[in-house]
C-alpha cells in the first residue's frame, strides 16, 4: 500500500492512515478486555459466564471476582472484544458519519444547519459519567495518544464542562449544584436551538425519579422559546 505519511487526523487515506484506523479499532477490542479485567468483574453461576465491571453505570461491590482467560475464547477474551468491533464496524459502515468532540455549550456546526437535534442530556446526578469514563481513558490514551493527540491532552477525562449535579464528598472541591445543571443545560439547549434549522425537529431523552431533576430541565427548556411545547413522557 503506497503512503503518504498522512494520518487519520489529518485527512489521510493511505498506508498511516490505514494503520491509524486499525490501531483504534483495535484500541476499542481492548477496552472490551479491559471492561472484563478488573477485580469488580464476578461469575454469573446461571449463564457459566462472566459480568463485564460495567454492567451498570456504576461501580458495583462484588464478593469476588472472576478472571478470565484474555487469550483463550471464552466470555472476556480479547478475540471476543475483536469480534464485538468488527460487528459495529460492519453496522456503521451501511451509514458513514462524523463524530467530533465538542462541548454542547459551544459547538463547531453553523445556525440553522441540523434538520433533527436528538439529545439525551445527563440525568441531573444520577451517573458521574467522566468519573466512571477515567476507567477506559487512561488505557485509551496510552494507545491512541500518537494518532489522536488532540483528543487525549488531559491524564484523565476533562470534567470542568460536564453539566451533571455533583453529589456532596469530603475528597471532592466540585461546585456543580442544581444551580449550575440549569445554567449550563439552558446554554446547550440554547445552542442547540442555534443549530437547528427552524423548520427541524428535536427530540430530547431524558429518564429520571426526582421531581427537581424534572425541574431543572423543564426549566432550561422553557428558557429556550421552542415554537412547540415539548411534553413529557
Ligand atoms: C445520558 S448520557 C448520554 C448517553 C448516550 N446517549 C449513550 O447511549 O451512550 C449524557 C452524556 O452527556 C455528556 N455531557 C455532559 N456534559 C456535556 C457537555 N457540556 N457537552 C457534551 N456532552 C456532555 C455526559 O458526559 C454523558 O456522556
Amino acid at each position: 500500500m503506497a503512503d503518504d505519511d498522512i494520518g487519520l487526523a489529518a485527512g489521510g487515506s493511505a498506508a498511516t492512515a490505514y494503520a491509524e484506523a486499525v490501531t483504534v479499532y483495535l484500541a476499542c477490542a481492548l477496552e472490551k478486555t479491559t471492561d472484563y479485567s478488573s477485580t469488580v468483574c464476578s461469575w454469573i453461576s446461571g449463564g457459566q459466564t462472566m459480568r463485564n465491571t460495567f454492567g451498570r453505570q456504576a461501580i458495583p461491590m462484588v464478593w469476588d471476582y472472576a478472571e478470565p482467560n484474555t487469550f483463550g475464547e471464552a466470555s472476556g477474551a480479547f478475540s471476543g472484544g475483536v469480534e464485538w468491533i468488527v460487528r459495529v464496524i460492519n453496522h456503521s459502515l451501511e451509514t458513514p458519519g462524523h463524530a467530533e468532540l465538542a462541548s454542547a455549550t459551544n459547538h463547531p456546526l453553523p445556525d440553522d444547519s441540523a434538520n433533527v437535534l436528538f439529545t439525551d442530556p445527563p440525568y441531573y446526578d444520577a451517573v458521574p459519567y467522566a468519573h466512571l469514563s477515567d476507567f477506559f481513558y487512561v488505557w485509551l490514551r496510552r494507545v491512541l495518544i500518537n494518532s489522536h493527540p488532540e483528543l487525549f491532552r488531559e491524564s484523565t477525562v476533562a470534567k470542568e464542562a460536564e453539566i451533571v449535579v455533583d453529589r456532596p464528598h469530603y475528597l471532592s472541591s466540585s461546585k456543580k449544584d442544581i444551580k449550575f445543571y440549569e445554567q449550563e443545560l439552558t446554554k446547550a439547549f440554547a445552542e442547540s436551538r442555534r443549530i437547528l434549522n427552524p423548520a427541524g425537529i428535536g427530540a430530547v431523552v431524558f429518564a429520571s425519579k426526582t421531581t427537581s431533576s424534572w425541574e431543572a430541565i423543564l426549566q432550561a427548556l422553557s428558557l429556550i422559546h421552542i415554537s412547540e411545547p415539548t411534553r413529557p413522557y
